[in-house]
């Protein structure tokens, strides 16, 4: 499994993801890509001696342009699957059809309630009890495709909007590998918007997608 990250901003999730798989079996991170120049995340992707890209939307003349020049450097890397951790962007249709059932998402609430941006801040303005975190398959909306996993945060009483973020960081921490391993050892199959994942298969094991 070639992975690429795709990042926008500071990058904790993508350098947990290189750390986490640093020398394993099935899963390479081969690339970072970043839509916004100057973002921490390509300082630390310099750390992690991880190859990385910064292809800015903005100089391209449409979205479908932006998605064939990421693309482009997807097959440079042969990446064979995307993991969104932090991109700040809607997956257009000329990347999604590229790699269709191969994009996953890391979503800070627990879906569907509460997507879209700013959701640790959604979650808590609301004042619901319980959050959490969501990995999920892209599809064309925002964020609404099939989900892999779940892990609740709850909220207790007079915690602060930053002890919430902090906690649901280190949820995002363990659950977005936990979830990269899993669709790189088992056998997952996608009957309609549910997800089934059977983690019989061992690591050595050939591995399977949706
Ligand atoms: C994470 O909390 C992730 O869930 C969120 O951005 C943060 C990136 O943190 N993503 C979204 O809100 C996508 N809608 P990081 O840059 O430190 O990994």
């Amino acid at each position: 499994m070639r992975v690429a990250i795709f990042a926008s901003g500071n990058g904790s999730n993508f350098a947990h993801l290189v750390e986490h798989f640093r020398g394993h079996a099935k899963v390479d991170i081969v690339l970072l890509i970043c839509d916004r120049a100057g973002a921490y995340v390509l300082e630390r992707a310099e750390a992690l001696q991880i190859p990385s890209i910064c292809i800015r939307p903005k100089e391209f003349a449409n979205k479908s342009e932006y998605e064939l020049a990421i693309i482009q450097q997807l097959e440079a890397y042969a990446v064979d699957w995307i993991v969104l951790a932090g991109y700040m962007r809607l997956v257009g249709p000329t990347l999604l059809h590229r790699y269709s059932h191969r994009i996953i998402n890391l979503h800070p609430a627990l879906l569907p309630a509460f997507p879209g941006k700013d959701a640790i801040e959604q979650a808590y303005s609301y004042g619901v009890k319980v959050t959490g975190v969501t990995v999920h398959y892209v599809d064309e909306g925002m964020d609404t495709g099939p989900i892999i996993l779940q892990e609740a945060v709850p909220i207790v009483e007079g915690e602060s909007l930053e002890a919430l973020s902090e906690k649901i960081h280190e949820v995002e921490h363990r659950l977005l590998p936990k979830a990269v391993e899993l669709l790189a050892t088992s056998e997952v199959q996608c009957q309609g918007r549910r997800v089934h994942l059977n983690s019989s298969k061992t690591i050595e094991g050939e591995k399977s997608s949706r």
